[in-house]
């Protein structure tokens, strides 16, 4: 389906179909050039909801003008196939004129939570991700919402735009899916040199061996652990930090770095975006509370 009318007709008509039976609604939002990691969602949803939709649209407003928009890679036949694969109900792929027909004069911005991490070095990124994605659940009305804790801060706001905004939709955070040899799925993997997919692998290697650190107690100190993330990342040649951060989730908010790991009562989140080439990765890993 590639415009909005159909696509309210079409869910309608599924509700309708089960006869006053409580129908659950399943979005996956994505940008397409789908992979293994959108594919759990996809089977998620499936397992959760009785009636699956698939969105697929690279969304401007959520680049800043020196990124990716116009080479973001897309595949629309490949994503069919796989969105067919696993059991999709209705896909949703519409085109930016569709999606922004006139000029845009009104957006969601959550506060607070944007500000740091992917927030800080992406100004505007994700005003345009809670407006694209409200504008979704607008279209769809789910249910439920799927979204791949690859992108941890993205579940953070949306799950506090949902709270803020009442909205009827309750988000269902996924695990990150991984290569074998540890790099996170991503759709940006593909513009990575050979080289630079080798180095890649520091990122998860770092985040593993932090985990490990902090449950054996070699590392005690937010200090100390940030200097190991830093160092082992930095025997990668090619590697460019863009941040290394140890933050509470889903609040995200920063910690005294000398505080002692050991004493924190809160979910704490390690993130990292670092720069390969042109290619910006993102990864993380949740540690739960002691
Ligand atoms: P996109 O990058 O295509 O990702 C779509 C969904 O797939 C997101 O929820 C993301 O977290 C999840 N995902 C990506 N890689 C994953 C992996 N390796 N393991 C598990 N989940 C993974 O995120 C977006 O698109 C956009 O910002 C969007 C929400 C669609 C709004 O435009």
């Amino acid at each position: 389906i590639r415009d909005t009318a159909t696509l309210r007709e079409e869910i309608k008509q599924r509700r309708r179909a089960a006869l006053g039976a409580d129908v659950q609604v399943g979005l996956v939002p994505t940008m397409g050039y789908l992979h293994d990691g959108h594919a759990s969602l996809m089977r998620a949803a499936r397992k959760q909801s009785d009636v699956v939709v698939l969105s697929i649209f690279v969304n401007p407003i959520q680049f800043g003008p020196n990124e990716d928009f116009d080479s973001y890679p897309r595949d629309e036949e490949r994503d069919l196939a796989l969105a067919e694969r696993e059991g999709v109900d209705i896909v949703f792929i519409p085109t930016v004129e569709v999606m922004y027909p006139g000029p845009t004069k009104t957006k969601i911005q959550v506060s607070g939570l944007t500000s740091r991490l992917c927030g800080a070095s992406r100004p505007g990124h994700f005003d345009g991700v809670t407006t694209v994605v409200a504008k979704l659940f607008n279209l769809v009305q789910p249910d439920l919402a799927f979204f791949g804790m690859k992108d941890a801060q993205q579940v953070a706001v949306l799950q506090q735009m949902v709270q803020d905004l009442n909205m009827p939709v309750h988000i269902v955070p996924c695990p990150i899916v991984r290569e074998e040899d540890g790099l996170a799925l991503s759709s940006r993997n593909v513009y990575l040199s050979e080289e630079e997919r080798e180095q890649a692998l520091v990122l998860s290697r770092a985040l593993r061996e932090a985990e490990s650190a902090v449950t054996s107690g070699t590392v005690k100190q937010v200090t100390d652990l940030r200097r190991q993330l830093e160092q082992t990342i930095g025997t990668s040649s090619l590697a460019l930090i863009d941040y290394v951060e140890i933050l509470t989730f889903p609040g995200l908010e920063p910690l005294d770095e000398n505080m002692l790991l050991n004493t924190i009562d809160q979910d704490l989140i390690i993130a990292l975006a670092v720069k390969f080439g042109r290619t910006r990765l993102i990864d993380n890993i949740r540690l739960q509370k002691a």
